[in-house]
Parts: C-alpha cells; sequence; structure tokens
C-alpha cells in the first residue's frame, strides 16, 4: 500500500486542492442543524416561555453576533429568520460548485496516477524475460492492467479523499457532540464498538473474497484470449461446444467467487445500516425522556438529532469505503506481485554496448541448459568463425531452436559461458546484443498493420526507398506489389491474411532490413515451395555474405553449401563438419540426408 501511495505524489496539487474545497463541504452541512437548533432555542423557544429557553450554547452566541452585525440589534424574528436561512440558501449554491470543483480534482489525480501506475506496469512486463510469458497466460497478464487497475482506480477516485476527510469530521463532531451534551453524545456513541468490530470483521474478507474474483476474471481472460488467437483449431476440429463448456465452467467458478464477495458487501452495508440506524432512536428515546425532565431543550434535541446525521454519513461512507478498499487493495496486491517478478535475464550493471560493426565470432563453451529442471543442452563447445554460415541439422526436439535462442539470450546459460567476440553475452547491454541480431524464427508472428510497418518494425525510420530494397532481397516486392493496396495492405492479426510463404517472406524481410551482423535463421524457408526457396536461397545467399549465419532447415538441400554443419541429437553435439565431410562420416547427418534423399 505504500508503494501504491507513493504513486499519488505528482498528483498532491491536485488532491491538496480538492481537499480544501472538501474541507468547506463537510462544514456548510453542519450549519444546517446548528441553524435549527438556534431557530428554535433562542428564536421560536422564547415565544414558547422561559421553560423553553436556550443554555448557553457558543455556536448560538456566533450567530447572534452575526445577525446583530447584518441586522443591527432589536430586529424582528421574523427577519432573523428570514436573514440566518436565507444567508444559508444564498451560499448553497457556491458549495454546489465546490462540490463539483471536489470531486472532478480528485477525479483528476486519480486518472493521473492510474495513468502513471498503468505506464509503469507495462513498462515492467515488457522487460521481463520471455520464460515469464511462457508460464502466464497473455489474456491474464492484460487483466492486471485493465480490470485490476480499474479496481485500484476506485480507490484513489474519491476514497483517498473521502477517507480522511470522514475521519477528520467524525472526530471533530464527536467532539462537538460531547460538549452540548455529554449523556446523549454516548448513547449515540454507543454503537461504535459494535461498528468498529464488523469493519474489521468484514474488512479482511471482503479483500479475500475479491483477490479470489480479480484472480477468476484473469483466468478467464486468459482462456478467452488463447482460444479467440486460436479460434482456427477450434473450429477445424469443431471443439466448441467443449470450449464453451469450458468457458461455462470457468465463469461457473468466478459466479461462484463473485456471490462470496456480494454475500459479504451486502452484510457488511446490512450491518453498517443498522448500526447507523439504530443509534438516532436511541438518541430520540434517550433524550425526549431528558426534555421532559426538563434537562435538555427541544432545539438541542433537535440539534443533536440532525447532527447524528452528518455524523453517521461519513461513518456509513467509510463503511462503504472499507469495502472499496478491501477491493482495492486486493488488486494493488495482485498488481505490485507482478512488480516484483524480476526478468530472468537481467543486464548487468557493468554490461558495456557491442559494437555496431562487431565481427560476430559466436563461441559456445561448455554449456548446459535446460528451460526449468530438465537439461535440454549438453557439454556444447562450438565456435563460429565471423562471417561463416554455420548448419544446424538434426531430428526434431534434439535442442537446435533452444541452441539459437541462447545467441539473443532470450535465456541464460546454466553452466558455461556464451562468448560474442570475446565478450559474455551477459555482461553485454542486452539491447546492444539484440540490435546485432537478425532472427527469423519458427513461427512468424506478425502484427496488425500494413505490411510497410510490419517490415520496418525492426527499424523505425526505415525509408521507403530502404523497405523496397530490402523487400526485392527478400523476393518479397512482387507479390506485394499484386497485393490491392500494395505495401499500405493491412494483414490483419497475427498477420492473418497473408499466406504462409508470404509471411515467411515478410519476416526475412524484416530480417534483412536491419543489416545485422549476426543472422539466425529458424526454418526460414519451410513454408515455401521449391521455385520460391530457389529464390530465396540465392537472396539468403546474397545476404549471408560478411554476416554470420545460424540456420536451422530441416530441408537438407538448403544447407548443403554450408561453411560447418552441425548435427545435433539428445541435447548433444555429435557431428561437426562440411556436407562431404559429414557424408563420408556416415553419421546422424548421412542418416538424415539418406532418409530425405532415398528416393
Ligand atoms: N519453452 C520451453 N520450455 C520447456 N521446454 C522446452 C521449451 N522449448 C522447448 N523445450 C524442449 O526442449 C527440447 C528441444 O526443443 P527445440 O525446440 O530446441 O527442438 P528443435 O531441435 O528445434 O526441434 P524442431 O526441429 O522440431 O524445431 C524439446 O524436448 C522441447 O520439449
Ligand atoms: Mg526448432
Amino acid at each position: 500500500m505504500l508503494r501504491f501511495l507513493a504513486y499519488l505524489k505528482p498528483s498532491t496539487y491536485y488532491f491538496v486542492v480538492a481537499s480544501l474545497c472538501g474541507v468547506t463541504i463537510y462544514l456548510v452541512p453542519n450549519l444546517i442543524p446548528t441553524s435549527v437548533g438556534y431557530v428554535i432555542d433562542r428564536i421560536l423557544g422564547e415565544s414558547a416561555g422561559p421553560a423553553h429557553a436556550a443554555k448557553p450554547n457558543a455556536l448560538f452566541d456566533l450567530i447572534d453576533l452575526y445577525l446583530n452585525h447584518v441586522l443591527g440589534p432589536g430586529a424582528s424574528k421574523s427577519s432573523r429568520i428570514e436573514t440566518l436561512l436565507g444567508s444559508l440558501l444564498a451560499f448553497l449554491p457556491f458549495w454546489g460548485i465546490l462540490v463539483y470543483f471536489r470531486a472532478y480534482l480528485a477525479g483528476i489525480g486519480g486518472q493521473h496516477v492510474i495513468f502513471k501506475l498503468r505506464n509503469d506496469l507495462y513498462e515492467h512486463i515488457q522487460s521481463l524475460s520471455l520464460s515469464y510469458f511462457q508460464k502466464n497466460r497473455s489474456g491474464s497478464i492484460v487483466s492486471r492492467l485493465t480490470s485490476d487497475i480499474g479496481l485500484a482506480q476506485n480507490f484513489i477516485g474519491n476514497a483517498c479523499t473521502n477517507l480522511w476527510m470522514d475521519t477528520l469530521s467524525i472526530l471533530i463532531l464527536g467532539g462537538y457532540l460531547l460538549t452540548l451534551d455529554v449523556r446523549l453524545a454516548l448513547v449515540a456513541f454507543s454503537v461504535l464498538p459494535l461498528w468498529i468490530t464488523s469493519v474489521r470483521l468484514f474488512g479482511q474478507r471482503i479483500r479475500i473474497a475479491s483477490h479470489a474474483v480479480q484472480e477468476g476474471l484473469s483466468e478467464m481472460s486468459g482462456q478467452v484470449q488463447e482460444k479467440m488467437s486460436g479460434v482456427t483449431v477450434v473450429q477445424a476440429f469443431a471443439q466448441e461446444k467443449r470450449e464453451v463448456l469450458t468457458f461455462h465452467k470457468l465463469h461457473r467458478s468466478l459466479l461462484d467467487r463473485q456471490v462470496t464477495s456480494v454475500r459479504l458487501s451486502s452484510f457488511n452495508m446490512a450491518m453498517s445500516n443498522l448500526l447507523t440506524t439504530i443509534a438516532p432512536v436511541t438518541v430520540i428515546l434517550v433524550g425526549s425522556l431528558e426534555v421532559l425532565h426538563g434537562r435538555l431543550t427541544i432545539g438541542t434535541l433537535l440539534m443533536f438529532w440532525a447532527f447524528l446525521g452528518t455524523f453517521y454519513g461519513p461513518l456509513q461512507r467509510i463503511t462503504d469505503l472499507a469495502a472499496v478498499i478491501s477491493n482495492a487493495s486486493a488488486a494493488i496486491e495482485r498488481i505490485f506481485q507482478i512488480f516484483d517478478i524480476r526478468p530472468e535475464v537481467k543486464e548487468s550493471e557493468h554490461a558495456v554496448s557491442l559494437a555496431a560493426k562487431t565481427p560476430g565470432r559466436i563461441q559456445f563453451k561448455n554449456v548446459i541448459f535446460g528451460y526449468d529442471d530438465a537439461v535440454i543442452l549438453k557439454d556444447i563447445n562450438l565456435t563460429i568463425e565471423p562471417g561463416e554460415v554455420v548448419a544446424f541439422v538434426g531430428p526434431s526436439g534434439a535442442g537446435k531452436s533452444t541452441m539459437i535462442q541462447l545467441v539473443p539470450r532470450f535465456y541464460d546459460v546454466k553452466v558455461g559461458s556464451l562468448k560474442i567476440d570475446g565478450t559474455d553475452v551477459r555482461d553485454l547491454r542486452i539491447k546492444s546484443l539484440r540490435n546485432a541480431i537478425g532472427m527469423v524464427l519458427q513461427d512468424n508472428i506478425l502484427f496488425t498493420g500494413s505490411i510497410r510497418e510490419n517490415l520496418g518494425y525492426g527499424k523505425p525510420g526505415a525509408t521507403d526507398a530502404e523497405i523496397i530494397a530490402a523487400a526485392k532481397m527478400g523476393n518479397a516486392h512482387d507479390f506485394i506489389m499484386a497485393l490491392p493496396a500494395g505495401y499500405d495492405t493491412e494483414i490483419g492479426e497475427r498477420g492473418a491474411k497473408l499466406s504462409g510463404g508470404q509471411k515467411q517472406r515478410i519476416a526475412i524481410t524484416r530480417a534483412f532490413l536491419r543489416d545485422p551482423r549476426i543472422l539466425i535463421l529458424d526454418e526460414a524457408t519451410s513454408a515455401l515451395d521449391s521455385e520460391s526457396e530457389k529464390l530465396i536461397q540465392s537472396s539468403l545467399e546474397r545476404l549471408m555474405v560478411g554476416r554470420t549465419t545460424l540456420i536451422i532447415a530441416h530441408r537438407l538441400s538448403t544447407i548443403r553449401h554450408a561453411d560447418k554443419i552441425v548435427a545435433m541429437r539428445d541435447g548433444r553435439i555429435s557431428e561437426i563438419g562440411t556436407h562431404t565431410e559429414l557424408l563420408a562420416r556416415r553419421g546422424v547427418y548421412h542418416d538424415l540426408h539418406r532418409a530425405q534423399f532415398e528416393h
């Protein structure tokens, strides 16, 4: 909560001004009971005879002073009533304006806090490592950014300024009620211990229930988001019914949690309503008896009774706020849980930048790696010289993709080291490292937007000429020009409106455009027909010149000319050599080759 409150600091101005408006707003309603008491005891009471004459009262004396100042002494009773209540009526529109400004400023302040918090959270999420995103569903991350933040917003919008204002006015008014009539005040306060117990009892439970609701909501968003983006598979396997059922089940569990939460808040509300209604009745009961015995005037009793409204009003609000605050603090807890997650791949404090024109020598030394506890890569020793083209082959699951993902430091090695031009990747600035690398990965992820935007994604500010030149190299220019809107064609979510081969060519061009020192191609040409593959092959060969290239291909024809072929099996390197050397060795590569070219 303290960490959250720190976010309020930059908006202090809004909250201070809102609070100042608040002071006036809270004072004015208290003028009404005072005026009522005054009118009855000092004006009407006098006509009713000396038995009803008022006791000494400082506030009444103040009103006397005011009326004498305006009307002069000896003004008629009716003109005093008119002036007093008339002034009050005249002031109320200003009060309305203040109410507006208070709500407005507090609201704006709250929005600014949320704005900063949400931005920081998004920035933090972006800084997390790939492994975090593999463990958490994207929909559930989204729900933290939307629904949890929304709840936190409830907290500040009004809660923050109401809370201390209400507390303050309860204390001041409580003190004043005590001076008015101790016995009556004690009767009025008698429900307070019960009230405090109920707030404490329910607050904690509401918070826990709300936490559960938010968890359920985020689970459901995760499910919806994933199944929406994979809707093709759902339809292809005709599993719509089942998805609806799964959704219903998740939703039902959310409903159960909501019901618990609603039950608790309703109970909480009932308790506080009950307590705050019991109090005035007991006050009137005891007070009337006091009046009968001549220990209290009717005016004071009425005044007391009217003050209870302004006393229990804030108390009631605090109770309602207790629920809001419980909900919000659950959300805030969830938000800061994310802030507490540290990226697994973290830039070292003494990190150095990799030169833009670095030669690109890659060295794996005794590398052991696994995503979690299971070891995937074992005893990897491999040196790739600058400008070399190295191909990785091997059966599916051998660890080829895993191996190349260590180079941009998507993950850190468990044991051993990975050096680029002599520096351990863990000592490099992550941005400079990744800027030196162009990647075409096994699944080509494109974003909603035009082809031009997608091509330029890795190089913001690329000129049209650069983009077109790269597209020609990537053998994408012709098909792009054949599209109705050319480079401005919108490609849909994840590039849904393009064919697999087209997406692949966009991805290749996107990597070309960065002019990287190190090129990583994971099955970059697998979605292409033999004709396009040949074309791409020639442009890839042009592109590879002068760059260190790591290429994974199942189709062995595409890597025949690599400088080095690394054959992998079960997370180990089993052979390294050129095409002819490895064929002659009659090992893994020979077997793979024979299987592919047997016909
Ligand atoms: N994110 C991950 N978390 C845990 N295990 C993973 C993860 N990614 C891959 N693996 C495991 O690591 C092993 C190697 O996978 P990898 O993707 O490197 O294989 P590959 O050689 O690229 O295979 P393919 O040719 O099919 O692409 C596999 O057994 C796989 O189950
Ligand atoms: Mg792979």
